[in-house]
């Protein structure tokens, strides 16, 4: 099996690159940071504060988390059996995200679960982690990163066509600090792995990202594109 590791902070378009560089490569994309948002969203809906680790770690055995693919190959979420793929896209749930994700037994509960579609599909997997705890002998390992302007500007554009009312101060603000505390937590925190490609895509079309990134991937893995 095949499997790359995409990180970066938020708004540096891994989940858009990874989707597409997956479907050119026929690779499974795993957005790893949907798992986090749906525990995030879990301690909201059962009233937990997302501070309180305690209060987190014992809501997690009562939780049924689950990840499926619909027929057009889309990553959908599951909550105790309610899909709440929209849900977790909310902008104040990508803060409860990243707060439930700097406990250390939230991410342990996870592990598995990642490292379990690595081992059975070729994968694209982007987090935060993922080339540094998660896959540590990925194929290849990117870590993506772009100017905080512009991934605020992405996620704000991103976030408007969605329909959700946001201002870019407030996406700025929100991005900066949550990539403060996913880069300062003692538990996995956000760090190119070792042996990472550093790919700076500020200034970058998508179109531009996505060739670098796929040139990156048929030369380390052998692999060709598929489709194109
Ligand atoms: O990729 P994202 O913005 O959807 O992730 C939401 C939060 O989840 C992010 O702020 C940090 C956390 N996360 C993580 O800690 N490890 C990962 N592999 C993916 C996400």
């Amino acid at each position: 099996m095949i499997s790359v590791a995409i990180d970066g902070p938020s708004g540096a378009g891994k989940s858009t690159i990874s989707r597409k560089a997956a479907e050119l490569y026929g690779f499974i994309y795993v957005d790893t940071g949907a798992i986090y948002r749906t525990i995030g969203l879990a301690s909201k809906l059962y009233g937990i504060d997302a501070d309180n680790s305690a209060a987190v770690v014992e809501m997690l055995p009562k939780l049924s988390i689950k990840m499926m693919y619909n027929d057009a190959g889309e990553q959908r979420m599951y909550l105790d059996g309610n899909d709440v793929s929209r849900d977790i896209r909310l902008p104040e749930v990508s803060m409860l995200a990243s707060k439930v994700s700097a406990i250390p037994e939230v991410r342990a509960f996870l592990v598995e679960m990642q490292r379990s579609m690595a081992r059975e599909h070729d994968v694209i997997m982007d987090g935060r982690d993922i080339g540094t705890v998660i896959l540590p002998d990925a194929d290849l390992k990117i870590f993506l990163t772009a100017d905080a302007e512009d991934r605020a500007r992405r996620r704000y554009d991103e976030l408007t066509a969605k329909g959700v009312e946001c201002s870019f101060d407030e996406v700025l603000a929100d991005m900066i600090k949550r990539d403060e505390q996913d880069t300062a937590r003692a538990a996995a925190p956000l760090k190119p792995a070792d042996d990472a490609v550093l790919l700076d895509t500020s200034g970058n079309t998508l179109g531009q990202s996505i060739e670098a990134v796929c040139g990156l991937i048929s030369e380390k893995t052998g692999r060709q594109a598929v489709k194109r």
